[in-house]
């Protein structure tokens, strides 16, 4: 998370609990976690938006709040990567928490995927760090030993194979703990997400092998299981966004049933969500939207970042900028690159705020 949470979750972790209205507390507040010194009680008790078995689970693996707390910045990024070039942008740097906050409280499809980025971002966290050693708490896969078999014939367990399976457990009592309350829809919607997000890393979940023996002859193979890169994980949902499914819950209250007949039954690798995406166009608090105004968009464009769909008619401004780029690059004999500095200079369009709309904006509302 950017430097201002941060800090303000390391100077006044009490005074950020109130800031945060209750409702919308959530372990994505909890920023850096600082465990040094003090001890893991009084730690977890003033990290903000944890429910009372978050805490429990903070209080015996203090180091495990380490990494999820480190790890947040890593799916923010992710997440403004993969919307970049949409007016909804994942834009959690907000100094006004309390908007992405709203973004907790509904169950649009834009919250269907930060439900799965955040928990993948948690499984993959905690999946890495135990491989490096991080945790004492886990390590390397214990089960990758001895001698296995795959379609290639024999091979060795060898290195270091990530444990995903710790990494997935931990995820799902930490992450799911906010959720059980009941027969409540959005509970139930966010832990279908949640799942949907965890299996998204193992998916990708990749059998690395090594030959040995003489000239690379592969008389002996070893073998270790590697979990890629959150950038997979981040496409692949990004696409189940797209593809997300509008769902209402049963009458029992136990499930799903699709909105619309037209559309299959949502599977575990499915993102569901209830309620219609607002427009993003104008700022607007109680939807979670910061509005397009002052976003850079693309004149050449005709996807989502085109200045006419991010700015939703609204027009543009054009400003100049100039900047120093290396140019003319020389190979200099031997071993160099000489450049020198040029001046480029290139336009900006940046999106009109809305007009009469004098940040009449909708006040805070709970
Ligand atoms: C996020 O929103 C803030 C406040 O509206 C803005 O200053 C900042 O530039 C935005 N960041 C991105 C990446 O859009
Ligand atoms: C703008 O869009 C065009 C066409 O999609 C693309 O080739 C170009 O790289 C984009 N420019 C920027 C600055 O992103």
């Amino acid at each position: 998370m950017n430097t201002l949470l941060l800090d303000i979750c390391f100077f006044f972790p009490v005074t950020l609990l109130f800031l945060i209205p209750e409702a919308a507390t959530s372990w994505w507040y909890m920023g850096a976690v600082v465990s040094s010194s003090t001890s893991s009680r009084v730690m977890c008790n003033n990290i903000p938006g944890l429910v009372t078995h978050q805490r429990q689970l903070c209080q015996r693996y203090p180091e495990i709040m380490q990494v999820i707390g480190l790890g947040i910045t890593e799916w923010t990024t992710e997440c403004q990567y993969q919307f970049r070039n949409y007016r909804w942008n994942c834009n959690i740097t907000e100094r006004d928490q309390s908007l992405f906050g709203k973004l907790i409280l509904r169950s649009s499809r834009e919250s269907a995927f930060v439900y799965a980025i955040s928990s993948a971002g948690i499984v993959f966290a905690i999946t890495r760090a135990c491989s490096q050693g991080e945790l004492k708490s886990c390590s390397c896969d214990p089960m990758k030993k001895g001698i296995s078999k795959d379609s290639r014939g024999n091979f060795a367990w060898g290195g270091c194979s990530d444990n995903i399976d710790y990494g997935l457990k931990f995820a799902r009592k930490f992450v799911d703990a906010k959720e059980r309350k009941g027969k409540d829809a959005r509970a139930l919607m966010n832990l279908h997400n949640n799942k949907v997000g965890r299996k998204a890393v193992k998916r990708f979940m990749k059998q690395e092998c090594k030959c040995h023996g003489v000239s690379g002859s592969c008389t002996i193979r070893t073998c270790w299981v590697a979990i890629g890169d959150l950038r997979k994980s981040g496409d692949y949902l990004r696409r189940k966004y797209n593809g997300a499914i509008q769902v209402v819950m049963n009458q029992d209250g136990t499930g799903f049933t699709v909105a619309n007949k037209i559309f299959k039954k949502p599977t575990t690798n499915d993102l569901v969500y209830f309620e219609n995406s607002p427009d993003y166009c104008v700022r607007d608090r109680d939807v979670g939207s910061l509005g397009t105004a002052g976003r850079i968009c693309n004149q050449t464009s005709r996807g989502m970042d085109s200045c006419e769909v991010m700015c939703c008619g609204r027009g543009y401004d054009t400003s100049r900028i100039t900047r120093m780029v290396k140019c003319e690059c020389k190979f200099h004999w031997c071993c160099s690159v000489r450049c020198k500095d040029c001046v480029e200079s290139m336009d900006v369009h940046t999106c009109k705020a809305p007009k009469g709309v004098t940040w009449k904006e909708k006040t805070l509302s709970g």
